[in-house]
């Protein structure tokens, strides 16, 4: 931009501000408000925080100490040490007992023992004792003070005048008035002062014409053509602006909103389930033993009403499933070979996998091929931490066709990630009841890999049972840990903290 262009979207009372500060030095917002002929303080102020803005102008803060007197009546009397001293002079020749002077009625007995502390310190007077009273001899000093104006009091008559500036005043006087009782008080107050910067002088020195400007164009000048004979002030589309946050979706949403479309795009339909579950279809239909350790009270929320659930409706189902734990059933396996207990599959529970999602929607129509996902709320009753929420989201899905095979698998996991915008990932061998092989997905993420799901083909123990002879290939990830690495978080309890400034800055695509 040109010096011109500057000048050109100076506005009216930027550029009376910048021509007063021609004229004055480092001047004050009041100094500049009668140079420049401006009706309120507000106006220059205004002027010059945008000039500042602009580079053109320095407003320098400096915050000193004023000075002013409690009540100006009370400063306008003598000073107590002064009377006494006079008292003692002419009444009792210059020297007097405390018993004496407690009887003049000149002050009072409070301003007498204020004038004696005075008289002391400033040594107008001799102390000594005469059996318990106290004898005064006015010095030469005392004598001196009375036809002379001391610090102090030059200070009071100068603050009688009006308040003074840490600057302008004797610093030990004041430090005396301040051991008087109500009688100073003191301020903090910034002063401020506008100065020309370099680039600002430059403007300053070239010819800035004054026109009177609108700022904005009203009904009336536009009905009245009283716009033809205005200048309107012009817009400066580069000025700084406060950014405005409109209300706006959670990231959360957008991220479930991006996986739901990755899957959709791949040819995946979506499925849903419920929360509460039973244990039957959340960990016996996936051959997860009863006795295994993600059945423990720890690390599954079991419901207490109602406590258990009629598996009557699946009773075929039940039965197969009874013997694929105790023998094997038609599966090849051998089974886990306890005797199964129908109450512990009748429990319910707040399903810990959404892989419940997926075996119900092979048990209930298990025709080939199809491929599906969900994307849901699981619960598991552990402690949080910087990797772990008790209750997350769960991205899961299977795919079910003739020829599926491990090497499907690996890749679609990566093409997954890969649109995720998570170029690398790790696959490693793992272990899960109802998958053979088994396989983890893990990021490596702050010096350290971090899980990101489980993955795997089912077994014969879980798709026989259900009609199903083609392998499936199933996964479950954690959405939120995916979220991690995605938005650099280093705590998943982030996401959840709902902090405006993070949720206000956070992409939205
Ligand atoms: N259900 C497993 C979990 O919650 C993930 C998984 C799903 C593993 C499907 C293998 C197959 O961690």
């Amino acid at each position: 931009m040109t010096e011109h262009d500057i000048i050109d979207r100076l506005s009216f009372l930027e550029k009376k501000v910048i021509i007063a500060l021609r004229e004055l030095d480092c001047p004050t917002p009041e100094e500049v408000l009668t140079e420049a002929g401006l009706n309120q303080l507000v106006e220059v102020m205004n002027a010059a925080s945008w000039l500042q803005a602009k580079g053109l102008i320095t407003i320098e803060e400096k915050i000193t100490r004023k000075y002013s007197l409690k009540s100006s009546e009370n400063a306008r009397k003598e000073l107590p040490e002064k009377t006494v001293t006079r008292t003692i002079l002419t009444v009792f020749n210059g020297k007097a007992t405390t018993s004496q002077l407690k009887g003049s009625d000149t002050f009072k007995p409070s301003e007498l023992q204020i004038a004696l502390g005075w008289i002391r310190k400033k040594g107008w007077g001799e102390f000594s004792k005469e059996g318990s009273d106290t004898i005064v001899i006015v010095t030469q000093k005392g004598r001196d003070a009375l036809d002379t104006e001391g610090e102090d009091e030059r200070l009071i008559k100068q603050l009688i005048d009006g308040d003074l500036m840490e600057e302008d005043v004797d610093m030990d006087a004041i430090g005396q008035l301040k051991q008087r009782k109500d009688f100073l008080s003191e301020r903090l107050v910034t002063e401020r002062r506008l100065a020309l910067t370099e680039s600002g002088s430059k403007i300053a020195a070239l010819d800035i014409d004054i026109k009177e400007e609108i700022g904005q164009l009203t009904p009336e000048l536009i009905a009245s053509g009283g716009w033809r004979d205005v200048e309107i002030r012009r817009y400066d589309v580069k000025a700084f602006a406060p950014v405005i946050y409109g209300g706006r979706r959670h990231p959360i949403t957008l991220l479930i909103e991006k996986i739901r479309n990755a899957f959709l795009n791949m040819g995946f339909s979506e499925i849903t389930g419920d929360y509460f579950e039973s244990a039957f279809w959340n960990m016996d239909v996936l051959f997860t033993a009863q006795d295994h350790p993600a059945r423990e009270l720890q690390d599954t929320f079991y419901l207490s009403n109602p406590d258990k659930v009629d598996l009557s409706n699946d009773a075929e189902l039940v039965d197969i499933v009874r013997q694929v734990h105790e023998n094997g059933w038609k599966t090849g396996s051998l089974g886990w070979r306890y005797a199964w207990s129908l109450e512990e599959a009748q429990r319910t529970l707040l399903r810990t996998h959404t892989t419940v999602n997926t075996i119900r929607r092979i048990a209930e129509d298990p025709k080939l091929p199809f491929k599906v996902f969900s994307i849901g709320r699981v619960f598991r009753n552990e402690a949080m931490d910087s990797t772990h929420l008790p209750e997350f989201v769960q991205i899961e899905g299977i795919v079910c066709e003739e020829d599926a095979n491990f090497g499907m698998l690996c890749t679609l996991l990566k093409e997954f990630y890969r649109r995720m915008d998570i170029p690398k990932i790790r696959i490693r061998p793992s272990y899960y009841p109802y998958t053979e092989p088994s396989l983890d997905v893990e990021i490596f993420f702050n010096d350290q890999w971090m899980e990101l799901g489980g993955a795997g083909i089912f077994r014969p123990e879980v798709t026989e049972p259900l009609g199903v002879h083609a392998p499936v290939l199933a996964w479950g990830f954690g959405l939120e840990r995916l979220a991690m690495p995605v938005w650099g978080l280093n705590d998943i309890r982030d996401i959840y903290i709902s902090d405006i400034d993070w949720l206000k800055k956070m992409p939205q695509v």
